[in-house]
């Protein structure tokens, strides 16, 4: 399978030189297509933004990230805005849904670029629906549904027009079990039969289990890593909470 992202060195400091906050400090990553990576750690360690700088939205300090064999760091906006439509998906924390459209419009967005017919976008869009059990407020807008509903909401569009790299931070945090598990159920599903790759941090075991690799950061570096290879899911999370329970600092606020 060829490398989707390559990061080497990537540093992310904060402020001026009396008072430099390195978040980022050397990060070497190397992604697979097809793979589902957890990124997990305590608050603070720079987990979202490692993501942040993945996804385009932030810049590095320094070091290099090539996407899908393209370095970012070199890319005008331009470049970049097309990078991000066509090859990115998103799912964020605050959501980000647009207040004017529908539910389903929003779904529509990521695909109103792309040359489909009516059919085909109605028929992709129930498709997500259906995945992530919004069917019946398709027409509602974000002001009228819940919030657990919005991130399924913001997980259909980011999966609708199926990127080849998908980037989500804590897209379970605001889910009941069963919508966290048809997410987590989605995204694998995605990982395995459409060879989209996935990044995804959480301060949660369960949704790492879901994961084929997990990177535990702290401070900003390279902790640990877990390949769950061979093992169960089940094994899996209780290797995942191993690690956290040896991660130090603040465990209680990374489980
Ligand atoms: N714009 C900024 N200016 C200054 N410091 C920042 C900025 N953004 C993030 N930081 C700092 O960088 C560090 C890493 O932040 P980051 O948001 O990546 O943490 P995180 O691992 O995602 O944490 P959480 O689990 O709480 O979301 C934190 O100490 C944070 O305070
Ligand atoms: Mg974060």
């Amino acid at each position: 399978m060829k490398t989707i992202i390559e990061a080497k060195q990537v540093k992310k400091t904060y402020g001026t030189k009396e008072n430099v906050f390195t978040a980022i400090d050397e990060f070497n990553l190397t992604v697979r297509q097809g793979e589902f990576v957890g990124i997990m750690g305590p608050s603070g360690a720079g987990k979202s933004t490692l993501l942040n700088i993945l996804a385009t939205i932030d810049e590095p300090t320094g070091g290099d990230v090539k996407i899908d064999g393209t370095s970012i760091v070199k890319m005008n906006e331009e470049k970049l805005s097309a990078f991000r439509r066509d090859k990115l998906g998103f799912i964020f924390q605050d959501y980000n849904l647009l207040n004017t459209l529908t539910v389903k419009e929003n779904i529509l967005l990521p695909l109103a670029l792309a040359k489909m017919n009516v059919q085909e976008l109605e028929k992709r869009v129930n498709e997500v629906a259906v995945k992530f059990g919004i069917v019946e407020i398709l027409e509602k807008y974000p002001y009228q549904i819940s919030g657990g509903q919005k991130q399924r909401t913001a997980a259909a569009r980011a999966i609708v027009a199926k990127p080849s790299l998908i980037l989500a931070d804590e897209p379970t945090g605001a889910l009941d079990s069963k919508s966290a598990t048809d997410l987590l159920e989605g995204l694998k599903g995605l990982s395995e039969h459409d060879q989209a790759t996935i990044l995804m941090v959480t301060h949660d075991a369960f949704a790492a289990s879901y994961c084929q690799r997990v990177i535990f950061i702290k401070d900003g570096k390279l902790f640990t890593e877990l390949i769950k290879g061979e093992s169960s899911r089940k094994q899996f999370f209780n290797r995942v909470l191993d690690v956290l329970a040896t991660l130090g600092g603040g465990v209680s606020d990374v489980i």
